[in-house]
């Protein structure tokens, strides 16, 4: 049973705060620029308040939704992050079977440090996606696709708000846990050491591995930092894979039509946790110009950033997404407890869904509708 006194996701983080080398908690914690984009992700959710409805609630609300048409039990999953071995021994393979043994998906980050096939192994009959870049040498792409196939992977990924880096700067948070980039890749004790999947025999491989972790790592952030990926890239992963190709990383209505005329079946309207172009705006507020954008298409809108509660995923639900994914709280979970730990934090955010569910006068999610938000701004206009 989860600690009693686990009662929200900010008692999981300060678990893992204590339990977390500084560094390794502060990797995961940081954002690009100032954190302008990565704080107000958070913040933005509390400007739209619930406007509940009353007389209509039965017990126990059905939470389940369909994505890409597979049903999950709640419509909140798993984001694709880096390096879930540095959080936890277990790694991947731990957040795979909470994933599978909740009932919910998992986006696997091409940056893992668990290959395709050792997560697949540990879950195998979990929902599970694959995330990739258009790597500056796009075999890699083409292997990731081919080989997450294999495994039964269920669509593709494919994160297009990296076309070079994001410049990272600690600032305000977790001030004790400050430390430059730079040192935090020197000298931290666990530092992403083994990422398992950009894995093609090519003498640039074979020559990064021979130089060791460091190598590796600087290799794998070449192939995302060069990559100069064009929607043409689009095009051809549609000629290679029958699999839906989720494109991550949409923030604009522009984007979002782009996409719908590119033919992807899936769009996550994300700010990449605000770790790369920082002043981006919060994911939630961006929501529904997108949703506007692809109306009348078939395309399913998904959102990331900021997701700290049920009542957010409500929100965001309430606003039109199909379905939400978390970044942090995942990783909270995993230092907290591997497995375990990630079950946790599944667990609380659908008792909190369930709970406002329930208070919004709401029995299943297709009830779960816009008139039951609204933006603080309008609220007040009104007054
Ligand atoms: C990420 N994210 C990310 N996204 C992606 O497409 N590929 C990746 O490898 C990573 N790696 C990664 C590492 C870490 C440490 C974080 C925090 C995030 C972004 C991620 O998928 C998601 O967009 C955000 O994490 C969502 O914001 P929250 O839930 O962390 O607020």
């Amino acid at each position: 049973m989860p600690d009693p006194e686990i009662t929200n996701l900010y008692d999981i983080r300060d678990r893992a705060l204590q339990k977390a080398h500084k560094e390794i908690f502060n990797y995961y914690a940081t954002g690009a620029g100032v954190e302008q984009t990565l704080e107000d992700s958070v913040a933005a959710f509390k400007r739209f308040r619930l406007q509940p409805r009353i007389f209509r609630s039965d017990l126990n609300p059905d939470l389940s939704v369909s994505i890409q048409g597979h049903r999950i039990r709640v419509p909140f999953g798993i984001a694709p992050t880096a390096a879930h071995a540095t959080a936890h021994p277990d790694g991947e393979s731990a957040t795979a079977k909470a994933a599978q043994g909740f009932g919910t998906i998992m986006i696997q980050s091409s940056m893992s440090q668990t290959t395709i096939e050792d997560v697949r192994r540990a879950a195998p009959n979990a929902l599970l996606w694959m995330q990739t870049y258009f790597f500056k040498d796009r075999r890699h792409t083409l292997d990731i696709v081919r080989r997450a196939e294999r495994q039964g992977f269920k669509a593709i990924v494919v994160t297009v708000d990296s076309p070079v880096l994001g410049l990272f700067s600690r600032a305000s948070h977790y001030e004790d846990y400050i430390v430059s980039e730079e040192a935090k890749m020197r000298e931290s004790p666990l530092q992403l050491k083994g990422l398992a999947n950009l894995n093609i025999s090519t003498p640039d491989v074979a020559k990064a591995k021979a130089s060791g972790d460091e190598g590796l790592l600087q290799y794998s952030r070449d192939q995302i930092d060069q990559s100069q990926p064009k929607w043409k890239d689009v095009a051809w992963l549609k000629t290679i894979t029958h699999l839906p190709i989720i494109l991550k990383g949409i923030i604009t209505a522009e984007s979002a039509r782009e996409a719908v005329a590119a033919g992807v079946q899936g769009i996550i309207v994300s700010a990449h946790g605000g770790r790369q172009l920082d002043g981006l705006q919060a994911p939630i507020e961006a929501l529904p110009a997108i949703l506007d954008a692809v109306r009348g298409s078939k395309v399913e809108v998904y959102m990331d950033g900021g997701i700290r509660s049920g009542r957010d995923v409500f929100k965001a639900i309430a606003l039109g997404a199909k379905a939400v994914f978390m970044g942090r709280p995942i990783i909270w979970g995993l230092i907290h407890d591997g497995a375990t730990g990630v079950r946790d934090v599944l667990q609380l955010v659908e008792k909190e869904l369930s709970n406002t569910m329930s208070l919004c006068g709401c029995n299943k999610m297709s009830e779960v509708t816009r008139q039951l938000v609204a933006h603080e701004s309008k609220l007040i206009s009104k007054l």
